[in-house]
């Protein structure tokens, strides 16, 4: 059951009025540092959709956003209360809705966060939806995630959005570059991400990314890359999702350290030693 204030579908209102001039001061301090940060180091695709979305003002008022945002790619952007199920979780998703948190980080914890805000999920995620494959893949996340809740393998299926939606990387002809949410709206994981030494990368592969669980308490130690976004919404449409749970069933999960002889190292990394802190916890994540 949805809590006495929100919908059926769990959507509450935004209350934009509600921010203070300091909330929009905050945000527009991680929005200007953020942005300094990424040049270089996030996806080309991602700093266009910020330019796109124009959301260096303030707080974002979800509902002008989602009118920007809805002319490129038909995504909306709906405020919940924080943590929301799985399956209303996918079913927004499926259907072009991307639920966000409403709460902005506090400014003793701009760096340290226990579960995602406005500015991880709007900053981190929305940009990307501009993006028309981006944005298909994401609904075909959230459509997938409906058809799975029976096959009762969502631990599984939540690998996949951890190690691509939040923490993805991808290789581009100038080097590896950040498209994750996660690494996107965290200083520091956005240099550690793709310059520290420690964490491993390897070429993304879909059952062997549901092989490995995640951690979410320290930066992590092991990302993905995928080659594209076009390669990355054709793998996981074409996978027949019912016959891979059935054989995962069948395979322990993987440890960090673990290579596997079909792994494609990008990076070896020294893995095993990450430190630091994320900015975005498995909160609104379906697991
Ligand atoms: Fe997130």
């Amino acid at each position: 059951m949805p809590p006495p204030d929100a919908a059926a579908d769990w959507t509450i209102p935004q209350r934009w009025d509600a921010y203070t001039p300091q909330h929009h001061a905050r945000w527009r301090f991680l929005y200007d540092r953020q942005l300094r940060l990424l040049s270089g180091r996030a996806v080309p695709e991602f700093l266009e959709g910020v330019r796109l979305l124009d959301m260096g003002e303030g707080v974002p008022d979800f509902a002008r956003l989602s009118e920007r945002l809805a002319k490129r790619t038909g995504w909306h952007v709906v405020a919940v209360p924080g943590l929301v199920p799985e399956d209303v979780f996918f079913h927004h998703l499926a259907h072009r809705r991307f639920p966000a948190g409403t709460f902005l980080r506090g400014p003793h914890e701009l760096d340290y966060l226990e579960a995602p805000d406005v500015f991880h999920d709007v900053f981190g995620h929305v940009p990307l939806l501009t993006h028309p494959v981006f944005a298909d893949y994401l609904q075909a996340y959230g459509q997938g995630g409906l058809r799975s809740i029976r096959f009762g393998a969502l631990d599984k299926l939540a690998r996949l959005y951890w190690y691509t939606v939040e923490f993805g990387l991808i290789a581009t002809p100038e080097g590896l570059r950040i498209y994750g949410a996660g690494i996107l709206s965290s200083a520091g994981e956005s240099r550690y991400a793709l310059e520290s030494p420690i964490p491993r990368r390897l070429a993304f592969d879909l059952e062997r990314v549901m092989r490995t669980p995640y951690r979410i308490d320290s930066f992590q130690d092991l990302y993905f890359v995928i080659a594209s976004f076009d390669d990355l919404l054709e793998r996981t449409l074409r996978t027949d999702f019912a016959p891979l749970y059935a054989r995962l069933e069948a395979l322990p999960d993987l440890s960090v350290t673990d290579l596997l002889p079909t792994d494609r190292i990008i990076e070896a990394g020294r893995t095993g030693a990450a430190s630091g802190h994320p900015t975005c916890s498995p909160a609104l994540l379906p697991n």
